[in-house]
């Protein structure tokens, strides 16, 4: 296993995310952590080497160090960034502040032909120096390399981008391998946690599965848990997790909101109740929504009032079955799909130390409110570990690698106001260019084109047009397809679908659902469009 002592950078579970990928057991912890921990932690000869994260601070605002036992026990150490520093002051080199921050790309030089960077390179000089392009972002830097280091990599700006003790194994790079912009990333850190610490490249996400249940049945003992399923990938891999560990204890609550797509509660309920024979609670709540959703346009008060009927509906039913066992100690826990980019970005991450960004829904305020206690079992898994986990747990495939779908739902998918007639239109629409995005291949790629977008849908508007159908004249509604591709969801493209499947797409859903005569294809990209309609 490989320990990463967290200084506090945004970026450190890219470091634990890299290590997994490599196949290799790690865990994060916080840098504050006593000697005497490391060493215990060490005890049963697992441990292969350490690495020391970076931090948004700087090594005078903060007197963060690594424990001593870290350079005592005689594996290997990787420092990132402030890792480093700390390193080369730790050990008798030196750090000096520097009024500018150098932030974002730069062309490394490696040097002195380390183990960790031994044919690496991105490309090479003229004078065959081989050239690393990496990401930084740091103020202060060392001057002055510790005794027994070497020289490893350097920048114009920065004389001491890295260092090495390889008689020690001890190495530290002033830039961040562990992010996507530093292009032998990857490789850098395979390097060392593979070769230079030896590590077996084992663990794979049935290990994970086990080590998860054995830690969710720790936390909660004998008590129950209620979790809210939304059909969504992060709470159906949460309740398919924590079913397998607890079992019955687990009460699955599903609120049906009467915005979901086609079939989609029936599959939920196949899927949970019927498969994995969880215990899964249907609330049937589509008229109230719809009934509170009559005459509201406005995308925002549909989102306020959707979100907070969500939450009425699931607290009474918590409610219910919380006061349905007065005798037994009774539902104690409220899980939530909570996964770690929600942690990031509400700031609530392990570390003490990382810097709020923005706040996100997913996290606080119902678990209080119904004086449960909160229960994450995906809190550090990324969102293709989620995915990955859901597979390796049986969950169908399908099912895992979903679209992701808006909390409100068709909701924000019907412009303006919501109305049952619309919804059923909308979801026989959408289910069509479901059907055929999945149905048709990308020759080049071999994927469907349900997998070569990242996003598709279809949009419902209440405006009527004309049309001709046999020899009648039609005057109905219109829907918008839309099909965009993005990797953060910030900003995105559409997609640049063939005209065949459009066509096909057209055809059926004017042919198939009566009341939709038109359909268009949405060509604006985000920004200045946004992916959802409202
Ligand atoms: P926009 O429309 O902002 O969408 O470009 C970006 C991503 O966020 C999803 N989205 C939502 N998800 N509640 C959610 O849970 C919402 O109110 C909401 N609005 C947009 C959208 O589907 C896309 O993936």
């Amino acid at each position: 296993k490989i320990l990463i002592l967290d200084f506090g950078s945004q970026v450190t579970q890219l470091i634990a995310r890299r290590v997994r990928e490599a196949h290799v057991y790690c865990e994060v912890h916080p840098c504050d952590v006593s000697s005497e921990w490391v060493r215990q932690y060490a005890a049963d000869g697992r441990l292969k080497g350490i690495i020391l994260s970076g931090s948004h601070a700087s090594v005078y605002e903060v007197d963060d160090r690594a424990p001593d036992a870290v350079f005592e026990l005689g594996v290997p150490v990787l420092g990132i960034c402030y890792g480093m520093q700390t390193m080369a002051q730790q050990l008798g080199g030196r750090v000096e502040g520097s009024p500018v921050r150098e932030f974002g790309y730069a062309e490394v030089r490696a040097r002195g032909h380390t183990a960790l960077l031994k044919d690496i390179a991105d490309f090479h000089t003229p004078e065959g120096h081989g050239m690393l392009k990496v990401w930084m972002s740091h103020g202060d830097k060392v001057v002055e390399l510790p005794p027994g280091f070497k020289l490893m990599a350097s920048t114009d700006s920065c004389p001491i981008a890295g260092m090495a003790d390889e008689t020690r194994r001890f190495y530290g790079v002033q830039f961040h391998p562990e992010v996507t912009h530093t292009v032998q990333g990857r490789a850098i850190l395979e390097r060392f946690v593979l070769e230079i610490c030896g590590a077996r490249p084992d663990w794979i996400m049935r290990d994970h599965i086990e080590e998860a249940v054995a830690a969710i049945r720790a936390q909660v003992g004998d008590e129950e848990v209620l979790l809210g399923l939304s059909g969504g990938v992060d709470s159906s891999v949460a309740a398919a997790l924590i079913h397998r560990a607890i079992g019955d204890q687990l009460t699955c609550v599903f609120v049906d909101h009467g915005l979901l797509r086609l079939h989609e509660g029936d599959m939920v309920m196949d899927m949970f109740a019927g498969k994995l024979h969880a215990r899964v609670i249907r609330v049937d709540a589509s008229e109230l929504f719809l009934r509170e959703l009559a005459g509201v346009t406005d995308p925002e008060q549909k989102r306020k009032i959707i979100g907070r009927l969500f939450v009425d509906v699931f607290k009474a039913e918590a409610e219910k079955l919380k006061a349905a066992r007065p005798g037994s100690k009774g539902i104690q826990w409220l899980a939530q799909g909570t996964i770690y980019p929600d942690v990031i970005e509400s700031g609530g991450a392990k570390s003490k130390k990382a810097v709020t960004i923005k706040s996100h829904h997913n996290v606080g305020g119902l678990p209080e409110q119904l004086g449960l206690k909160l229960l994450e079992p995906l809190r550090d898994l990324f969102k293709d570990e989620v995915r990955e986990l859901g597979v390796a747990l049986g969950l169908p495939h399908d099912m895992v690698y979903r679209h992701p779908f808006p909390g409100p739902g068709l909701g924000v998918r019907i412009l303006g106001e919501v109305k049952k007639e619309y919804a059923d239109l909308l979801r026989r629409a959408d289910a069509i260019f479901i059907e055929e995005l999945r149905s048709t291949i990308e020759p080049n790629s071999g994927k469907s084109w349900y997998d070569l977008v990242s996003q598709a849908f279809a949009v419902f508007l209440p405006v009527k047009s004309v049309g001709v159908m046999g020899d009648g004249r039609t005057y109905d509604y219109v829907v918008a397809l839309r099909a965009v591709q993005t990797s953060d969801f910030m900003t995105a493209d559409w997609a640049e679908l063939p005209y065949g499947l459009l066509k096909r797409v057209s055809s059926r859903i004017i042919n198939e659902v009566r009341g939709i005569n038109r359909v268009t294809y949405d060509v604006s990209s985000k920004p200045p469009a946004t992916i959802e309609w409202e």
